[in-house]
């Protein structure tokens, strides 16, 4: 969807990431498609993949076409089996994107999702288009069956999923709340991730986590209570929309720096030497 905020869309954002040394993440929902932004993105480069309809064969195909132009990762992402009731999106008419923009990686399978949608609750008709499927762990079984990509899950907030997640043989959770999107009063990612990073670590899988990291000092902080990595959302659109490519790429060089001087100023040379004891915790529940 981030032609609704730049004509460069999901490709300016990829370049600028690659440029910053970082992981981009490309959504099932993107604008462009996953050829056209494997061509503009750097190696790492990872695919969301949502369960956009039960018919399976849509799923493999998005999966074969992800491993086909290059992508290392599937990040799927189960904390959306239906949207967040968005009142934000319903002044809007029910929908975040503008109306014009593209879903380029479904336009193949229109016919097969609009069957789904015909199986909609009438009152999300206006909230949610296209429909997601809540993700079973049987589809997660027979995903990981399917493809030698390593998956994470997005969404986990619960150590317990954490748990299942890597008992089924995937690589790591990334502990997401959808940026607060869906459940007024859920739980914050930050009170979430101890609990789950220990599951995970455990385990021997890799722990990533959004929601809310805006500079660096944010991300700082994930990383000592236990995220190896962090996800930026909103703050690139953002800047995607205010400048294009040169926008995110500024907002993202920015950051770097900041991060660098972060902890330069805790006396570390790297983020390996983050630990919890550089959080003073004032809440019970972190
Ligand atoms: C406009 C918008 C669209 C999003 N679309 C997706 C999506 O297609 N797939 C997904 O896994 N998460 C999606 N998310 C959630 C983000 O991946 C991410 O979890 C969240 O934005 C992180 O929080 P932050 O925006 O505070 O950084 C979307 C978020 C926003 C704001």
């Amino acid at each position: 969807m981030q032609g609704s905020f730049d004509d460069g869309a999901e490709a300016a954002t990829a370049a600028a990431a690659a440029e910053a040394g970082m992981a981009f993440t490309l959504s099932t929902g993107a604008s462009m498609t996953i050829e056209q932004v494997a061509k503009a993105a750097g190696q790492a480069r990872w695919f969301q993949l949502y369960f956009v309809t039960r018919d399976r064969q849509v799923i493999l195909d998005l999966v074969r076409r992800a491993e086909a132009a290059g992508y290392t990762a599937l990040c799927v992402t189960v904390d959306n089996p239906v949207h967040g009731f968005r009142r934000w999106a319903l002044r809007r008419g029910g929908s975040t994107r503008r109306q014009d923009s593209q879903l380029g990686n479904l336009a193949p399978y229109a016919e097969q999702i609009a069957q789904a949608a015909v199986t909609r609750p009438p009152a999300l008709d206006r909230l949610a288009p296209p429909v997601h499927f809540p993700a079973t762990w049987d589809d997660i079984r027979w995903l990981r069956s399917q493809t030698e990509l390593p998956i994470v899950l997005k969404g986990i907030l619960h150590p317990e999923d954490a748990a299942t997640a890597m008992e089924i043989g995937l690589q790591g959770v990334f502990v997401s709340n959808h940026g607060g999107r869906q459940l007024d009063h859920g739980i914050s990612t930050l009170e979430a991730l101890p609990r789950v990073a220990a599951a995970v670590h455990a385990r021997g899988g890799v722990v990533l986590m959004d929601g809310g990291v805006r500079s660096a000092p944010d991300a700082a902080i994930a990383l000592a209570l236990g995220a190896d990595a962090v996800g930026l959302g909103r703050p690139v659109l953002w800047a995607l929309a205010v400048g294009g490519q040169r926008g995110v790429s500024s907002y993202l060089t920015a950051f770097r720096t900041e991060l660098l001087r972060t902890l330069q100023l805790l006396g570390l040379t790297g983020p390996a030497g983050l630990s919890a004891e550089h959080v003073e915790r004032r809440t019970e529940s972190l």
